[in-house]
């Protein structure tokens, strides 16, 4: 086994700490040691440098553009399986064959509906709430309703009967906080539909009128929620682990990563870019937008620009881009589309950009796409969501599975007051 020498110069005792081996990537020092023999702990804001589990399920490799889950490349999974063999594939480990695709998809069919009790939740929330205010508390509630299958620490399936329910009710409760939100009643799953077809018709169906799911649309959704499904240990998927790790039931973890998910530097980003898009309105405007993000003092960021890991591009982003133009070729044209492309251009001859390898990641496009399906932007998250819960629920039962699994607990640096003696009430200024 290779080893890394850490030396302390202050006492001068060396110690030999373990490099491990990944299938890819970069190598892991174990500095268990350091804690133990020296007294340190290290430190390292936002886990920039910091591998905080070990992981069978997905690679990125950032510099290379490289996606890859359960060892195969994104672009070759969105092209030759559907959103589920891909679920199948990411709880599993490995692509079903066609028995096991078909018992897999029926299972999720068995399980698509939600119980009337929680439907009548909805009426709760006020008509303006936020969708992803909704999903959060719902998909939370879901422990109330199948506490009988819940002894996920013990029992393989549990754990799964857990993870298929969970991927068949997310676009059921999407589409009912979607309806709620428009005042209109919710909607049933249909059993003869797949699992985007329908998500479309709970959305957009309406009481005693005909609906046909429109193909390319459905084909659309299904390839965008592929790219979505997991993405390694960004935050969502952490705090999902990090809430898990405690062996608190996996709905309220998946609620955790809901909420994570929602803010703007993560999966907020799809409705901030539509935003920004509107913003800047045409495109003689695009060069003064890009000033604006280039000049510090106005906090403005390319939304839909820049990633943690990718630092080459984003592989998703190109096959969204190419879905976003056969979408449009369909539903009809979207200036929106004219501005960010022009946005792009720019911004990839612009030394700012290049400087600090910023591309497009998967939100730059995403939000057109789902603009043109008529999917209203306080839903685009709420659309990343049911693709994630499959990377979700598939981490959550990797860690609780892990021999000798620990709960997750981050040490700190202190830095605040030295004082040790409380004043009494006069004494205090
Ligand atoms: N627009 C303008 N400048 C940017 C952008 C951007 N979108 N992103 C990063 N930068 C600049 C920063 O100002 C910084 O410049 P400096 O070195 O001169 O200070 C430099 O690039 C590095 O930026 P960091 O914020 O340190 O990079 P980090 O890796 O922490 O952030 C993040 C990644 C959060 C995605 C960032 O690029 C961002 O805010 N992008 C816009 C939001 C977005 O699209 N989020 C979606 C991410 S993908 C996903 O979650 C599905």
């Amino acid at each position: 086994m290779t080893t890394i020498t850490f030396k302390d110069e202050t006492s001068g005792k060396v110690v030999q700490m373990p490099v491990l081996e990944p299938t890819y990537g970069h190598r892991v020092v174990d500095i268990g040691k350091l804690a133990k023999e020296f007294g340190y702990f290290t430190y390292d804001p936002g886990f920039m440098s910091t591998a905080s589990c070990q992981s069978a399920i997905t690679y990125l490799d950032g510099d290379k553009g490289e996606l890859l889950y359960r060892g195969y490349p994104i672009e070759q999974l969105a092209e030759k399986c559907n959103f589920l063999e891909v679920c199948y594939l990411l709880l599993y480990g490995e692509l079903p064959d066609a028995e096991k695709k078909q018992v897999f998809e029926t299972s999720i069919t068995r399980h698509n509906r939600i119980r009337e009790n929680l439907r009548r939740f909805f009426h709760g929330f006020n008509y303006d709430a936020h969708p992803m205010a909704m999903m959060t508390a719902v998909v939370s509630s879901l422990s109330a309703f199948f506490h009988d299958r819940l002894n996920v620490l013990k029992d393989d399936e549990d754990r799964m009967v857990t993870a298929r329910r969970l991927i068949a009710k997310m676009p059921t409760i999407a589409a009912a906080c979607y309806k709620h939100s428009i005042g209109d009643p919710s909607i049933y799953p249909r059993d003869d539909l797949s699992y985007t077809g329908n998500l479309l018709y709970m959305m957009f169906s309406l009481p005693g009128k005909r609906y046909e799911v429109n193909p390319v649309a459905e084909r659309a959704l299904d390839v965008l929620f592929t790219l979505h499904a997991d993405h390694e240990q960004n935050a969502s998927t952490s705090t999902v682990r990090l809430a898990g790790s405690s062996g608190t039931n996996p709905y309220a973890a998946v609620a955790a990563g809901i909420a994570c998910l929602w803010g703007p530097a993560h999966g907020g980003a799809n409705e901030a870019v539509i935003r920004m898009l509107d913003e800047i309105g045409d495109l003689s405007k695009v060069e003064s937008f890009i000033a604006k993000v280039k000049d510090k003092n106005s906090g403005v960021r390319l939304m839909g620009f820049g990633h943690r890991v990718y630092k080459n591009f984003d592989p998703r982003a190109r096959i969204i881009k190419d879905i976003c133009h056969q979408v449009l070729e369909s539903f009809g044209h979207d200036p929106r589309l004219d501005l960010a492309m022009r946005l792009e251009e720019i911004a990839l001859s612009d030394p700012y950009f290049i400087e600090r390898k910023l591309y497009p990641n998967v939100d730059f496009y995403s939000g057109i796409i789902y603009s043109a399906l008529k999917i209203p932007v306080e839903m685009f998250t709420v659309m990343f969501a049911i693709a994630r819960a499959a990377g979700w629920i598939s981490h959550w039962i990797e860690m609780i599975t892990e021999k000798d699994q620990k709960i997750g607990r981050p040490r700190q640096l202190y830095i605040g007051n030295s004082r040790r003696t409380v004043p009494v009430l006069s004494e205090r200024q």
